[in-house]
């Protein structure tokens, strides 16, 4: 029997401190022993998002001994770690050098590789701790930060087929959280509150919604729910509008993803098409069952990682070790940390006024 790798990866890019150690088994499978996630939820609750000093400070105060308890955990032992993957980029300068240092130094003193990974290919990569997935791909990356179609050619190999032109949908999601009272990330409640509420009982725009391909826009919603909110009174009405709010946002979706298929059918003559669906907002049940539905009429096979595999996490960061490791992928210990580090870098930039669509 082969000794198989253990990859332990570190992630700190933004409110999630977590560290995790994955291997494979006989058949190359990803084996997932230990997934430690520190949320950072209740340090910026009262502040309504997220203070990047705040965060970064608690990242320093966790970050060993979330670390030391990924490696108990794990039943395995310090001297077994075959390589050590922390995230990179993109994410909150402070944030990433936290678990990036604190990466580095490890791997330097175990005497082992170091990985610099992309928290975007993390989430890419993530439906493959357990799930058996080949190359290409259609990504639907909806998280905080990104939501964006990606045609997903190879570890590293991404074309980037639509993007959001302002607000990311989990962004949109809390910020109408937060206009309906909701403390931050209100994402998770609005689902809830939705579940109450007559999803036709307002009548949300839908930005760009025939015309940019597949590009995604969600910040004219905000606006509209802001004036709403203005006039509502009770709390059946907030209901409705949350139930509106994700309606509008399953009308969006369901169109835009429809195009994208045919944007990576153009660019991908495969037989067995794959859409895969990564990222926190991922976690979303009613989303997931209305791209599942999709998938069946569009002859696509669905993927969406595990819910604890949806959000922020530090095993879909060893996921891309591991990968990274089978190739000999390596990185000095000078790696940069890098704010802005796009999976296409090849993509043109897409935000702020002046885009021009058709
Ligand atoms: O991937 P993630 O954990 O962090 C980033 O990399 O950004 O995504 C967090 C986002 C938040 O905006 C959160 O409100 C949203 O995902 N989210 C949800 C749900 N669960 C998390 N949005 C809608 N419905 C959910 N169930
Ligand atoms: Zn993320």
């Amino acid at each position: 029997m082969s000794k198989k790798p253990l990859i332990l990866g570190i992630e700190s890019s933004c409110d999630e401190t977590a560290a995790s150690l994955i291997t494979e088994n006989e058949q190359g499978m990803p084996v997932v022993l230990s997934n430690i996630i520190s949320s950072q939820v209740n340090v910026h609750k009262k502040f309504g998002g997220i203070v990047p000093e705040l965060a970064a400070r608690s990242h320093v105060e966790k970050i060993d001994w979330i670390v030391q308890k990924a490696i108990d955990e794990s039943g395995r032992e310090i001297e077994e770690i075959d390589a050590v993957a922390s995230t990179a980029g993109p994410g909150l300068i402070v944030c990433l050098s936290v678990g990036l240092s604190f990466g580095k130094t490890f791997a330097f003193s175990l005497k082992k590789p170091f990985i610099a990974v992309n928290h975007l290919e993390g989430h890419a990569l993530s439906p493959k701790l357990n799930s058996s997935l080949n190359y290409p791909y259609l990504l639907l990356l909806i998280s905080g930060g990104h939501s964006q179609f990606l045609n997903v050619q190879g570890l590293g190999k991404y074309k980037r087929l639509g993007t959001t032109i302002d607000d990311a949908l989990g962004e949109a999601f809390d910020k109408t959280a937060k206009l309906l009272g909701i403390e931050f990330p209100g994402g998770p409640q609005i689902e809830i509150l939705a579940k109450k509420g007559d999803p036709n009982k307002y009548d949300l725009p839908k930005p760009i919604f025939n015309k940019g391909g597949c590009n995604l826009s969600f910040a004219g919603l905000k606006t509209s729910v802001l004036k709403i909110t203005k006039e509502i009174k009770t709390d059946q009405e907030k209901f409705d509008l949350a139930a509106s709010f994700q309606k509008t946002i399953e009308e969006i979706l369901y169109k835009k993803t429809k195009i994208a298929f045919k944007e990576f059918e153009k660019q991908n003559r495969v037989k067995d098409k794959v859409f895969v669906v990564a990222g926190g907002v991922a976690a979303n049940k009613k989303i997931r069952s209305m791209l599942k539905n999709l998938c069946i009429e569009e002859n696509y096979q669905s993927i969406f990682p595990p819910i604890e595999f949806c959000g922020d996490n530090a095993s879909m960061i060893a996921m891309v070790g591991l990968e990274k490791f089978k190739l000999k992928q390596f990185d000095s210990l000078d790696h940069p940390a890098k704010p802005r580090w796009p999976l296409d870098e090849n993509a043109i930039f897409l935000k702020g006024a002046g885009v021009k669509l058709q």
